[in-house]
């Protein structure tokens, strides 16, 4: 069945969902002390991702990559030994990092210590640029007085702050801590400590939810004069406590599609008709206040270095994974040198940037110089310009509120004609290796 009278059959809200086939464009495997000896070329203003993979509570309709409650005591210290061992090779040294990150998880289950010492080695041993933009990913409840003086002190200048909703009994559902207060209590303190690029995440479409709790959010969201808010329509997994807990699981399933548009539109028609702008598909924010460095410079494909358990990265062309395991990842880091990598092809690169910059909600076919390439891309946008998703101005394919909606499908469609391009054509070299 056709969505929407759509072109697209599900509608995939995480751009995680579409790297099947990026398996063809993998072209060898590497070594990362290679790797990092090479002179590989590329702009070098790349990011850092620091993963910690803890939380005090587990929510019930999370499913990312974290384990439960206390973090490991020397988790920091080894986070720190691998920024050091980063720092003996000249093609760290030689990059710019834009902008470091720390994810999880939730990082502020370290305590203020061992996120000091992080914050600290980062900047002591990495290349930061001048404005480099530095963002602590938090719930409301891990993040104390203590810690946000210290953030302060140690120049952090953006948060995200996972909100999820300030309905109380969203919340509830949700199996988040803290009542609404306590969560407008908490953003109006970030604010009061200096903080002006301060971010939180919505959940919408949560089960029990109704227009009037979306508006809710929405409205509470603009009292408190906040850079911008991520909107995540929620994913069930079927493994999370919250598939089991949902009242009337046959009535939520069935009208899950119908009602997930009614609250983005909700969301759109209170915001970007108000003031506001879509950043990137799943990311509002006012005008020049968050310029989230971080997700634009990934976007760009440049380089992201990873740190901490189960955190992922791009360094020059190849990909590299840190384990997720504490006992390997503690071995990865004493022979940094052996970790074997994959080893992506140009073409990687380059449908990193044509799907990075959809991801942004605008695409310039200016930046795409392969005239065959350039050709498929074009047609594409034809085809989603005269189904209402694409718009063009001043030469550049701008989403509309509809190609926004759709942006992942979009996206996963786009990736898989050019992978499949590409393969052809490699194909077509295969059996004729004198043609190039
Ligand atoms: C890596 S989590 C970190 C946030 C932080 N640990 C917290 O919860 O306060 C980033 C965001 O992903 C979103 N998220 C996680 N699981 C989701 C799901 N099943 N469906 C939709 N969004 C989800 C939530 O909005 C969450 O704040
Ligand atoms: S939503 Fe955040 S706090 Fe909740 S389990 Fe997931 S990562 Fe942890």
């Amino acid at each position: 069945m056709r969505l929407d009278q759509n072109r697209y059959t599900t509608r995939l809200k995480s751009h995680h969902n579409f790297r099947e086939n990026f398996k063809y464009l993998v072209n060898g495997s590497k070594t990362l002390s290679r790797q990092l000896s090479e002179n590989y070329t590329k702009n070098k203003k790349g990011v850092v991702y620091i993963h910690i993979p803890y939380c005090s509570n587990i929510c019930t309709f999370c499913n990312m990559r974290r384990n439960l409650k206390i973090p490991s005591p020397d988790y920091a210290d080894l986070i720190v030994k691998q920024i050091k061992n980063y720092n003996s090779y000249n093609y760290i040294k030689d990059s710019k990092y834009d902008a470091v990150y720390f994810g999880g998880g939730t990082p502020t289950t370290l305590n203020k210590e061992e996120l000091e010492k992080i914050l600290k080695a980062i900047k002591d041993y990495l290349p930061l640029t001048e404005h480099c933009e530095i963002t602590i990913e938090s719930s409301i409840t891990d993040l104390t007085d203590e810690k946000i003086a210290m953030f302060n002190e140690q120049g952090v200048n953006r948060f995200s702050i996972g909100v999820q909703t300030f309905s109380d009994k969203g919340r509830d559902i949700l199996g988040r801590r803290g009542k609404k207060e306590i969560v407008i209590e908490k953003l109006n303190k970030l604010k009061k400590a200096g903080f002006s690029n301060v971010n939180i995440d919505i959940i919408y479409n949560y089960p029990e939810e109704d227009l009037n709790d979306v508006k809710e959010d929405i409205e509470i969201f603009k009292s408190l004069d906040l850079a911008g808010f991520s909107l995540y329509s929620l994913i069930v997994n079927e493994k999370a406590d919250l598939a089991k807990k949902i009242k009337n699981a046959q009535n939520y399933y069935t009208n899950n599609f119908e009602r997930e548009k009614m609250f983005f539109n909700c969301i759109v028609e209170n915001t970007i008709n108000d003031g506001f702008e879509f950043l990137e598909l799943t990311k509002i924010v006012k005008p020049k206040r968050d310029r989230y460095k971080y997700i634009v410079r990934r976007y760009e494909s440049e380089d992201t270095l990873p740190l901490g358990a189960g955190a992922g990265g791009y360094i020059g062309n190849i990909l590299t994974m840190n384990s997720f395991d504490l006992d390997s990842y503690r071995k990865e880091i004493e022979s940094m040198e052996d970790l074997r990598c994959m080893q992506m092809s140009p073409m990687y690169n380059f449908i990193n940037k044509v799907i990075g910059q959809i991801q942004m909600t605008k695409l310039d076919l200016n930046t795409v110089e392969n005239q065959d390439y350039r050709e498929c891309i074009q047609n594409f946008m034809d085809e989603l310009i005269n189904e209402g998703f694409v718009e063009k101005k001043n030469n550049q394919y701008h989403l509309t509120i509809k190609g926004i909606f759709w942006g992942n499908s979009i996206c996963s469609e786009m990736a898989n004609i050019l992978i499949d391009k590409f393969r052809q054509s490699q194909e077509v070299l295969s059996t004729n290796p004198h043609r190039s």
